[in-house]
């Protein structure tokens, strides 16, 4: 692997560093990428588990769906690639930004702080009535669809589902525009929006820096790109980054 030291000389505990992860710094914890799953997602057609369409037509089999995906989350554990953004977090302090494409909730369990879920996270869900939020585990999952405890209307996984606008874009894009390096691990750069901050990170002056297993559909907007596995990768990086 290449020294990445050139790059990273005029990194200090001051450089802003913001980092956006997706499917592929989880597949060395056994969770199964979008791309990799071959147009089906466990064996569902994406479209029936995965739109707001779905849950309106047929909200158990959705229901069953995200129970299972719940249950896998829960026998997978973070792998190096997770814990070598928590060191770069602890280096980094307020200048660490971590914004995830995951709802697997992995970079919550390894210990990152300072981390925005743009899709959701599957261990929560809402009321469609009231908005009240809940974690799985404080839900009767034995109920067929889940009812709010407060004021009985539907509850529904807190995930973004196709055709559905990502959470916190105000805070994506300021945190994208102001930082110093922009750094993309395990995503395909096939989904906008979250393709498209590669762009704005470059165009506000960000050096960028890409991990991927194979070359992602963005990498023009790529400064330097290392090729392989996260788990491999990333922490080799960071520990040259943090010297
Ligand atoms: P994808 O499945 O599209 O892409 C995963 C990327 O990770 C691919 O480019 C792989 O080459 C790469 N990869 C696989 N294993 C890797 C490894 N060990 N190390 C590094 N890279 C590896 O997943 P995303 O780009 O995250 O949206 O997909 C983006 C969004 O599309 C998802 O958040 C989801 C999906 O539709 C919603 O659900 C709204």
């Amino acid at each position: 692997m290449a020294n990445l030291s050139a790059v990273f000389m005029n990194i200090t505990k001051e450089s802003k560093i913001v980092v956006l992860t997706g499917a592929g710094i989880s597949a060395e914890s056994g969770i199964k990428t979008f791309r990799d799953a071959g147009g089906l997602w466990e064996n569902y057609n994406v479209e029936d588990v995965a739109t707001p369409q779905a849950f309106d037509s047929n909200p158990i089999l959705v229901w069953n769906f995200y129970k299972e995906r719940y249950k896998q989350s829960k026998t997978v554990s973070p792998n190096p690639a997770h814990y070598a953004l928590v060191e770069l977090e602890d280096y980094l302090k307020d200048n660490f930004f971590l914004i995830t494409q995951n709802v697997d909730g992995l970079h919550n369990v390894a210990g990152t702080k300072r981390i925005i879920e743009m899709h959701g996270n599957l261990t929560e869900c809402f009321c469609i009535n009231c908005n009240a939020k809940y974690k799985l585990e404080k839900i009767n999952l034995a109920q067929d669809i889940p009812i709010c405890p407060k004021c009985n209307g539907y509850l529904r996984p807190n995930v973004v589902w196709f055709g559905e606008m990502p959470y916190h874009l105000n805070k994506i894009d300021t945190l994208v525009s102001q930082c110093n390096y922009f750094i993309v691990v395990g995503t395909s750069g096939i989904v906008y929006p979250a393709a498209g901050l590669l762009q704005l990170a470059k165009y506000s002056g960000a050096k960028t820096i890409g991990i991927n297993l194979e070359k992602p559909a963005n990498i023009y907007s790529i400064d330097y790109f290392y090729q392989g596995k996260a788990g491999e990768i990333l922490p080799k990086l960071v520990k040259q980054w943090i010297i």
